[in-house]
């Protein structure tokens, strides 16, 4: 039975790692050794955001969303303004 707190995080260079819900994005990234870009870390500048499953999240101040048994693509955000 899968854990329902337990989520496969699917990063931009096609590697898999197991994430908590609830856990801040930014230390499932460095468990998992991947890069999420920051400056500010409080959430106003932009530089963290990724796309998971298609929604745009500043990583810095968010955590991975409950969806129990499932699978988050997340994707690199490109801002042209940033
Ligand atoms: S590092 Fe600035 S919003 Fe996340």
């Amino acid at each position: 039975m899968v854990d329902p707190q337990q989520l496969t995080i699917i990063w931009p260079d096609g590697s898999r790692s197991a994430a908590l819900a609830g856990e801040p994005w930014m230390e499932a990234a460095r468990r998992a050794e991947q890069t999420i870009p920051t400056a500010c870390r409080v959430g106003s500048c932009g530089a963290c955001e990724i796309e998971v499953n298609g929604v745009v999240i500043r990583a810095c101040i968010a955590e991975v969303p409950a969806c129990p048994g499932s699978t988050l693509r997340l994707n690199q955000a490109f801002d042209p303004y940033w």
